[in-house]
């Protein structure tokens, strides 16, 4: 009889140590509870513009041939050397091309770079500025990079600079980490206006694309809805005209979001619902929603081991679209954009959903589950509609790491485009061609429509035979979302990782979506 109040007791003293040690919204401890690290990444070199360049800096001149730019950096003497090693090299310029010269002057190191790119298009100084840094990683000293003729290529180069140095080392304790680096100067005439460029986009562009990158490297055990939805909170800290809405595994029963509730069922880690509004204009807004899933398993349907952890990216599209709606909340970008996260893990378990089962969604339409390993058009079916009904969006486009058959079509190069419309594909075409990430447009055609029917309820998730994956996958996304909206659906499951180097990103997240989407939203307003 005395053990009843004693246990009590305890409980009480402890409630409120529990509630110091953890935030508010955390749950009890799953998985070890030990975190993998303390830090966060090591630090990129920060970027400053500046008419002259600096007297001991290792330099990094950018060229369209074979041609030294007027670099003031340079002595008679020096210049003299670097075009005898270019002309030695037979280096031209073309993009890809680099020399590294060390042994020159007083200067620890000359690169040269090429920027030319084929087909007559003008150079690209964002890529030569992205390969070039990416060179020197492991080179501590301070930069220099000169050759953009003007401000704009000059602030083109410091998005390739950000966005090639990006770097994922913060698990990594027991190898020499990058060194704590040095400043990279960009040099040239119009040194102030290219630092007002800057400051109004590209900088806020190359944050949130490593805020995505970042998210999409993080594993699984450190990343979840809930701890999704803590960094991007944390993200959006301060920023103006900026309102979040987090729905709960409550909520989402409350409002009967059967699909997306149904897909987490499997896992201790509740799904989420994360929605920022970002008002930087009237009206109506434009609706960015994102896939969420901070792993898929495939759950009951479950994947073969083989590449599973790269299915901790398999929330891409949802930190895509809070990536973008960070850069245009920090920029104040005069649009008005809903972004929204659907967030769940795909987990076999004893409360797993089963393939046959039956859901139903946000608005009644119902679903049957003939694959749990197509869960991420499930948890879009909640958002779409949610976000439609809610918002009222004069345009919504959906971003997803949807199907492997989106990666076999088109590889790693583009991203699939679905459209009803040829207007909305055009928008969406416009971006990419604006921002440099690439679309390519794949069918919708009515015929894969009639695949996703059932025999017991409204939709079925898979199964569908014949069709082709990617498009099946689209049709059954547009089911949910009124013919009146327009709607365009991207499916980036190929795009998402890259396999090795590319001059603006390093091997691994490519942050794919925010240059491509933040273009979009300045371009496309509602009337
Ligand atoms: N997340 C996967 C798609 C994926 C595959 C992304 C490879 C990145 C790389 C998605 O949830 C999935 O499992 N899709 C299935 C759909 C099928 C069951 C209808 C697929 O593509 O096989
Ligand atoms: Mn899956
Ligand atoms: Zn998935």
């Amino acid at each position: 009889m005395t053990k009843f109040p004693t246990q009590r007791l305890a409980l009480c003293a402890a409630i409120p140590l529990l509630a110091m040690a953890a935030p508010a919204q955390a749950q009890s401890v799953i998985g070890s509870g030990v975190p993998a690290s303390l830090n966060g990444n090591s630090q990129e070199r920060s970027i400053d513009f500046a008419e002259q360049v600096p007297a001991s800096s290792a330099l990094i001149i950018l060229t369209e041939n074979a041609e030294l730019p007027d670099v003031a950096g340079l002595s008679v003497a020096e210049r003299n050397s670097v075009a005898a090693a270019i002309a030695a090299e037979d280096f031209k310029g073309k993009q890809g091309q680099s020399l590294m010269l060390r042994g020159i002057g007083e200067r620890p190191l000359i690169m040269i770079v090429g920027a030319a790119r084929p087909d007559d298009k003008s150079p690209d100084w964002r890529a030569a500025a992205g390969s070039a840094v990416q060179k020197l990683m492991k080179e501590e000293t301070e930069l220099a990079i000169v050759g953009a003729p003007d401000p704009a290529a000059m602030a083109e180069a410091a998005l390739g600079l950000a966005l090639g140095q990006y770097r994922f080392d913060r698990y990594q304790y027991d190898v020499e980490k990058n060194p704590a680096s040095q400043k990279i100067i960009i040099a040239g005439t119009g040194a102030g206006e290219a630092q007002m460029l800057w400051d109004n986009r590209q900088k806020h562009l190359a944050e949130g694309v490593r805020f995505v990158r970042d998210l999409q490297s993080e594993p699984a055990n450190a990343l979840y809805p809930q701890s999704f939805v803590e960094r991007t909170r944390a993200a959006f800290a301060g920023i103006a005209n900026v309102r979040i809405e987090i729905l709960d595994e409550a909520a989402m029963r409350k409002l009967n979001m059967g699909a997306i509730v149904g897909v987490g069922q499997g896992s201790p880690r509740g799904s989420r619902m994360m929605i920022v509004s970002y008002r930087g204009a009237s009206g109506p807004p434009l609706a960015l929603v994102g896939k969420g899933i901070t792993f898929d398993t495939g759950g009951i349907s479950i994947k073969p081991n083989k590449g599973m952890w790269a299915m901790k990216a398999d929330m891409s599209g949802a930190a895509a679209v809070m990536g973008t709606a960070l850069s245009l909340a920090k920029s104040r970008a005069p649009v008005n954009v809903v972004a929204v996260a659907a967030l769940a893990e795909n987990m076999p378990g004893a409360n797993a959903q089963r393939p046959g089962d039956v859901v139903r969604t946000y608005g009644g339409k119902t679903i049957e589950i003939l694959s749990t390993d197509a869960e991420g058009r499930l948890v879009l079916a909640d958002a779409v509609q949610y976000v439609a009904d809610r918002y009222k969006p004069f345009a919504l486009v959906d971003i997803a790491t949807l199907t492997g058959s989106v990666g076999r079509a088109l590889g790693d190069q583009y991203a699939g485009l679905f459209a009803r419309e040829d207007a909305v594909a055009d928008q969406l075409l416009n971006a990419a061609a604006e921002s440099g990430e690439h679309l390519w447009r794949l069918p919708l055609h009515p015929a894969y429509a009639k695949a996703v029917r059932s025999d017991i309820a409204d939709v079925k998730n898979s199964g569908v035979t014949d069709a082709p994956g990617a498009s099946a996958g689209a049709h059954f996304i547009g089911y949910f979302i009124d013919e009146s909206l327009p709607w365009a659906h991207l499916d980036i499951a190929g795009v998402d990782w890259n396999s090795s180097s590319r001059p603006l990103s390093p091997k691994g997240a490519s942050g794919f979506g925010v240059r491509l989407l933040d273009q979009l939203a300045r371009d496309w307003k509602a009337e």
